[in-house]
């Protein structure tokens, strides 16, 4: 009995995905294409924006607290705009919050070996839509200059001090030039198939 029961919800299950793999037409990816890179766009303005009216403002052990208090604000408010769960990841992250799940692991892994073999700064990009309709995008972030005074090699001492009481476990420093800092990720959950269809 058990294992007919496991052989027919197996098939059930196959046929399952089959059948909503095959009713998402293409034309629903490219939109949400469109959205998740606009979305990994606005956040990378408004990160940018902040940074540099802080570093404007304040010199960079001030600007160490738009990084700490707006970059996870904005990454929620966009979540609840779009629905879709927009985060900052790396494999070597300053904050635990933003370790990347094994997926992004995956996708940033793949972004370092793509990076070593491409030009510099070409942009790195990842897309997928998984057999329950989750779709998931990342965008790889580069190290430009601004970046390097706190993710750089050479940390200033007063600003080195800050970041180690914040964070004493920061991994997020000795990068270069052109490497891959981390990315954007937008996770869209599947459609809610109890919602009357
Ligand atoms: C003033 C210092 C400062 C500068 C300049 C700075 N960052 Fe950061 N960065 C931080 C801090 C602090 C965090 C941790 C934020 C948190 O607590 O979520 C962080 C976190 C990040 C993260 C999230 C992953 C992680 O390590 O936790 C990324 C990605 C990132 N920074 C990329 C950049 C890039 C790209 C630039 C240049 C455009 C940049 N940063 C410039 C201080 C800085």
């Amino acid at each position: 009995m058990k294992v007919t029961f496991a052989r027919l919800s197996g098939s059930l299950i196959a046929i399952l995905t089959f059948a909503i793999g095959c009713s998402v037409p293409s034309i629903v990816d490219e939109s949400t294409l469109e959205s998740s890179r606009s979305l990994a766009h606005s956040f990378g303005m408004r990160l940018k924006t902040e940074l540099k009216m802080g570093l404007e403002e304040g010199g960079p052990v001030q600007a160490i607290a738009v990084c700490k208090n707006v970059a996870p604000q904005v990454a929620s408010e966009l979540s609840r705009q779009s629905g879709a769960k927009v985060a900052r990841t790396s494999l070597r992250y300053r904050n635990a919050n933003n370790a990347p799940e094994p997926w992004q692991a995956r996708v940033l892994r793949d972004f370092d070996q793509q990076a070593a073999n491409k030009e510099a700064n070409a942009p790195l990009e990842y897309f997928e839509q998984e057999a329950d309709g989750t779709i998931r995008y990342m965008k790889a972030i580069r190290t430009d200059g601004v970046c390097l005074a706190c993710h750089g090699e050479l940390i200033p001492p007063a600003l080195q001090e800050s970041l180690d009481r914040d964070y004493p476990r920061d991994l997020a420093v000795g990068y270069s030039l052109g490497d891959v800092r981390g990315a954007f990720s937008i996770s869209w959950p599947p459609p809610d198939r109890n919602s009357g269809s």
